[in-house]
């Protein structure tokens, strides 16, 4: 569905293939596929090994607590996300294990794992799309969040499926070529041009 990306250079298959559908099928991602997400995420490199993240995920099928994962999605997201078998609400642990030091590559840990999440989904045809439209206050309130866990992202997830299963204005994305600033633009072996 996708345009082939314009790669500068070569990378592996799991990056070229991966991009951010917002129309899913109904096709549902065996519970084998979902711990194996996790599983990447888990062996992500992170400060002093602290693994400062935590997740809340849901299929669409479980109806005790997709609804209050779904609820914490904003309403853009939610106008295209109730298509996705599953979604995982993404958290960043804040405060060292004796909670008194901060951990301040808390977000670039999660990232991490993130990244790795979304290369193992990739390579098994699986495809994630990130959020950031979320509800705080209410991941807060359903889920009992104390303080030094921070809520950054939802992820929609599944098989790309049919953009006319979703709202017309936000299916034309699904067409859309991936665009990307050139490498000379934010990469340097030397004094950068600083914008
Ligand atoms: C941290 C983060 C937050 C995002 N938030 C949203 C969002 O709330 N809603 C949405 O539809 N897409 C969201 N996206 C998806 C981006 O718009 C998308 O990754 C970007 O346009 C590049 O497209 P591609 O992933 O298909 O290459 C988010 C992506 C990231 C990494």
């Amino acid at each position: 569905m996708k345009a082939e990306k314009n790669l500068q250079y070569p990378v592996v298959g799991s990056i070229t293939r991966r991009w951010s559908p917002r129309a899913f099928t109904d096709k549902k991602i065996p519970k084998a596929e979902i711990k194996s997400l996790f599983e990447a995420a888990r062996w992500a490199a992170s400060a002093r090994n602290q693994q400062p993240w935590l997740f809340i995920w849901a299929t669409r099928e479980q109806e005790d607590i997709y609804p209050q994962v779904f609820d914490c999605l904003n309403d853009w997201n939610q106008s295209w996300a109730k298509t996705a078998d599953l979604l995982i609400i993404t958290f960043a642990r804040t405060l060292t294990d004796d909670k008194k030091h901060p951990i301040t590559s808390a977000m670039y840990d999660l990232g991490l794992a993130m990244g790795n999440m979304t290369a193992q989904a990739s390579e098994s045809g699986i495809y994630l799309h990130h959020c950031g439209g979320i509800e705080i206050a209410k991941i807060k309130q359903h889920f009992q969040v104390p303080e030094h866990y921070m809520p950054v992202t939802m992820i929609a997830a599944g098989y790309p499926g049919n953009p006319e299963s979703i709202p017309a204005d936000i299916a034309q994305n699904e067409y859309n070529e991936q665009i990307r600033n050139e490498q000379d633009e934010f990469v340097f072996n030397g004094i950068p041009v600083w914008k």
